[in-house]
């Protein structure tokens, strides 16, 4: 984890003007701990250890009604806001869902319609409204930045509390790259762990913030490989090949994505990200076809192979596929809500009462 700097000692200008791995540290509690988390790049081997662990044994915990009434008094004195102004399912319902395991109260604002942004409010303004009534905020804003300024904002008030990032952008999802560790580490562990492995990205590259998000987090694994196959208007942005370059990671950037799905151990399909279109009808002139993974593709894909997807899909993954072992995407989705626990138990610090309690209870 990174040392600590703190965003009360810093001025929004300089604080967004720093590159993101500089941000990372002002992240961080002083017990080493994410606070408000909003990158990828805050998180390092130890503490993705650390979560996927956690995460395993809050799963088992819950099987249990003893177990989920250990759980679910852990945070029941705190509530927590969902404010989502992007279109969400998975993300919306799994973070509801860990809020629900860990006993915290949920409100959710999901309708600007209904909110006093109606009347001319600041989001800025909605978010110090949400902060007198909530412990914690996670939110959804296509507006690059704007998650990053809520944070800023409120560290620097009298009720400072932490945000966690849903998805801002084109630029990051960094909890469902967690999601996504989770699946791989789950995936690979009777075949040598997600070492060694080779991660092919298919689709939309460009705008898909899950595999941005997720290629910098691989980076931590020793000897992964990244392909990226898509057609050239959508392929994988020159800063993270710059980043993976710097952090000496192999890749391989393709239009075959056929030819490259034998040697792959996961196929990380995404849909076209057509709601960032700057013209009308820009995404619909791209043939795509040759980037679907059919039924057929099934017997190219090796024996201990996956196929993942964030989620939700279009043509991208044939539905004859759906009941291969090997297609992992509706694990992963629940996935989800385990690492999506494990985090918010561990921005609270609950994290080492449910290790003592698995050690005495279930181990
Ligand atoms: C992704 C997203 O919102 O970026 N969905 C999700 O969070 N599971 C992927 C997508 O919408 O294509």
């Amino acid at each position: 984890m990174f040392k600590r700097k703190r965003l009360d000692e810093i001025s929004w200008d300089e604080y967004s003007s720093l590159t993101q791995e500089e941000q990372a540290p002002f992240l961080v509690q002083n017990n080493g701990r994410p606070y408000h988390v909003l990158l990828a790049q805050q998180f390092d081997r130890e503490s993705l250890d650390n979560l996927c662990d956690l995460a395993t044994r809050i799963r088992r915990i819950a099987k249990s009604k003893a177990g989920m009434g250990f759980l679910s008094s852990l945070l029941d004195h705190k509530r927590a806001m969902l404010y989502f102004h992007q279109p969400s399912s998975r993300t919306f319902l799994s973070f509801y869902s860990a809020c629900l395991i860990l006993g915290i109260r949920v409100a959710e604002l999901r309708d600007p319609s209904i909110s006093s942004e109606q009347k001319g409010e600041t989001m800025e303004d909605s978010v110090r409204v949400f902060s007198s009534y909530f412990d914690m905020i996670i939110m959804r804003n296509p507006v690059q930045g704007f998650v990053d300024k809520c944070a800023w904002m409120l560290s620097n008030t009298d009720r400072p509390l932490p945000i966690i990032n849903a998805g801002p952008g084109k630029d990051q999802h960094p909890t469902q790259a967690l999601l996504d560790i989770y699946t791989l580490q789950r995936s690979f562990e009777k075949c040598g762990g997600l070492e060694h492995k080779n991660v092919l990205f298919c689709g939309d590259l460009k705008r898909g913030r899950t595999v941005r998000s997720l290629s910098r987090l691989l980076t931590f694994y020793p000897d992964i490989t990244q392909t990226f196959a898509a057609p050239d208007e959508l392929q994988i942005g020159q800063d993270i090949l710059d980043y993976l370059d710097a952090h000496g990671i192999q890749y391989t950037v393709t239009h075959d994505f056929k030819g490259a799905i034998p040697e792959a151990d996961a196929v990380y399909m995404t849909r076209m990200q057509d709601e960032w279109d700057t013209k009308p009808g820009e995404s619909a002139r791209i043939r795509m076809e040759d980037y679907w993974f059919t039924g057929d593709d099934l017997k190219r894909l090796k024996p201990t192979g996956v196929i993942m997807h964030p989620l939700p899909r279009r043509h991208e993954i044939d539905t004859a596929c759906d009941n291969d072992p090997r297609a992992v995407y509706w694990r992963q989705m629940r996935n989800g809500m385990w690492i999506r626990s494990a985090l918010i138990a561990t921005v609270f610090c609950r994290d080492s009462e449910i290790n003592n309690y698995y050690m005495l209870n279930i181990k």
